[in-house]
């Protein structure tokens, strides 16, 4: 008779048939959504450099603009791996993220240090829910078997969470600044 222990992990190695087409179709449903999310940030990025004025701040975004179009190529590189079709599914919550960055740009002033704050923000907002949806993606990958795909998933994976520590490095080297303007 198998131990309580042994059926859990019997039951997590044997899915059934069913159980295992379920998570594969939210797995498939998951990158149609992350890269309908990176195809759209990529034609946003461009508008959040221009109203930056911060050159620290223009860089970080311009060389993560550079990666996640590399993220829209790699997310192709994971439907071949998978044997699907690129399609791209409307993401609800990229859409949300930045209407709210063009909101902050709206609702801010050109060459304000209070715009680049709201930059910073809006751009952090997004890389944590890319950082989000990537660990979830490498994990489900890794469950499903499909080895490629969650080694691509890893190399994004790093770049997003690169990029929020750079964005945190330009948001502290501002109140490190502010601090140095005020003392003088
Ligand atoms: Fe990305
Ligand atoms: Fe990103």
């Amino acid at each position: 008779m198998a131990t309580k222990t042994n059926k859990k992990a019997a039951s997590a190695a044997n899915r059934t048939p069913e159980a295992e087409s379920a998570l594969k179709e939210l797995f498939i449903d998951e990158v149609k959504d992350i890269y309908w999310a990176e195809k759209h940030l990529a034609s946003a990025l461009p508008k959040l450099i221009k109203g930056a004025t911060s050159e620290d701040l223009k860089t970080t975004i311009t060389n993560h603009f550079e990666e996640t179009k590399n993220h829209v190529t790699r997310l192709e590189r994971v439907f071949a791996a998978i044997g699907e079709k690129a399609v791209a599914k409307k993401c609800l919550a990229m859409e949300g993220l930045l209407n709210e960055a063009t909101e902050l740009l709206t609702d801010t002033e050109r060459g304000t240090e209070v715009r680049d704050v709201a930059i910073i923000s809006a751009a952090q907002k997004v890389e944590h829910y890319e950082i989000a949806s990537y660990g979830t993606l490498r994990t489900l990958a890794g469950t499903l078997g499909y080895s490629e795909a969650q080694s691509l998933f890893d190399q994004t994976l790093a770049e997003e969470k690169n990029a929020d520590s750079l964005l945190t490095q330009v948001a502290e080297n501002y109140v490190n600044e502010a601090a140095a303007a005020e003392s003088e």
